[in-house]
């Protein structure tokens, strides 16, 4: 059986994303079919529509998608018909030494299902039948999708679809890239770098993890004006060219403790590091594009012990952080329901993509 799908499709680089009826076929083996509720609409979502994350078009969007089981395939055994899931765009064999280790986003054979699922083949087909790629064995911008199991996650269903949605993607980014990969301490000082809905996400786990100071950096005004909502207790206004090291040692007394770039740039990424106290922690969780580079004066690291890393999908181990995250929102402590700016029928796709362009939406959501 397939199924029509009205989809939202990068069909050409460097163009506006489109909506077309796509078909989607019935799960196989260890996949399962999901009727979508809502997918946000995330930055690398408009990285792949311009070659910054290389994925070629003909390609589905989305991969922060939340929705319904309406099919399982031949040895589902964790998933029925009814049951609501949020998508995971990580592919994890379960075997290679990184899945073994729970370090499932460092995953060895994490190329298998960057456009296809992880058998290599796919289930969705364009009115001509021909064959349309999927964003990180996701492409759930869209009313149906076939996934495999490892890449959805069962929730509990008390919790709203569209803010459950943000889950499989901005908020475990950023609050996992400061509860798992940062480790982030209690009276801690954290300047983020970008407050779109990653840096946000990180803005509010460090406040959930007891920071003391959270310095939020951004070139949109409108962007601080959040920032402070989601616990950010200084807001610096980002200039073309000016380097805010001076400013972050002033405010922390010698630098922050850590510093998060939530933009993709390397130029930002150096300018994190710059700004760390001794000892502090640069992570780098913005994606740039394959051609940029960043680089540091190679004698701070030895005489000042700093650290610059990166962090993948907030280094979570999805079946474990979901449930962790919607935990923290359903007890009031995380908030999902002020990230949410605006939502967008799917028709309206073009529309929340250029709204994230122009830097007019904490996070925008389609909403099927
Ligand atoms: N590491 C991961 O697993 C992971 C997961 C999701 C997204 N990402 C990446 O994280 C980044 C952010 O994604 P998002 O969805 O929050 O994007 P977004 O567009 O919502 O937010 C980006 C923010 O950066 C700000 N900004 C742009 N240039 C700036 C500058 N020079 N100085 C300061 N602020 C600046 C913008 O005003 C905006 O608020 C993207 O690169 C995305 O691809 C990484
Ligand atoms: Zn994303
Ligand atoms: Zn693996």
């Amino acid at each position: 059986m397939s199924r029509k799908s009205k989809a939202v499709l990068c069909r050409e680089l460097n163009q506006p994303v489109v909506v077309e009826e796509i078909s989607v076929e019935s799960p196989r083996r260890g996949e399962v079919t999901v009727r979508l509720a809502a997918c946000g609409v995330c930055h690398s979502d408009l990285s792949a529509t311009n070659g910054t994350i290389p994925m070629p078009p003909p390609l589905v969007l989305g991969h922060e998608g939340a929705g319904e089981v309406v099919e399982v395939g031949e040895d589902v055994a964790n998933f029925a018909p009814g049951d609501h899931v949020i998508s995971s765009f990580i592919y994890m064999c379960g075997k290679c030494r990184f899945c073994a280790s729970g370090r499932p986003v460092l995953c060895l054979e994490q190329g298998k299902a960057l456009t296809t699922l992880p058998d290599g083949t796919l289930r969705t087909h364009d009115a001509k039948g021909k064959p349309v790629n999927i964003f990180s064995g996701c492409g759930v911008m869209a009313e149906y999708a076939t996934v495999h199991v490892d890449n959805l996650v069962k929730i509990d269903p008390q919790v709203p679809l569209d803010r459950a949605a943000l889950v499989g993607c901005g908020v475990t980014t950023g609050v996992g890239a400061v509860f798992n990969t940062a480790k982030v301490q209690p009276g801690a000082s954290v300047a983020v770098f970008g407050c779109g809905g990653v840096g946000l996400n990180v803005i509010q786990g460090a406040r959930i993890a007891g920071a003391e100071r959270i310095i939020a950096i951004d070139a949109n005004e409108a962007k601080l004006v959040l920032a402070k909502k989601f616990g950010a207790t200084n807001a610096l206004l980002a200039k073309p060219g000016e380097d805010l090291t001076k400013a972050l040692k002033k405010l922390t007394g010698g630098g922050p403790d850590y510093a998060f770039e939530c933009v993709g740039s390397g130029e930002l990424a150096a300018a994190a590091y710059r700004a760390i106290r001794r000892g502090g922690l640069a992570v780098v969780v913005g994606v740039a594009k394959p051609s940029d580079s960043t680089s540091v004066r190679t004698m701070s690291l030895p005489f000042e012990e700093k650290t610059l890393t990166g962090s993948y999908f907030g280094s979570c181990v999805p079946r474990v952080d979901f449930p962790r995250m919607l935990g923290l929102y359903m007890g009031g402590q995380l908030k999902l329901d002020e990230l949410i700016t605006r939502r967008y029928s799917i028709a309206e796709a073009p529309q929340a993509f250029a709204d994230l362009e122009s830097g007019r939406n904490a996070r925008g959501v389609i909403v099927f």
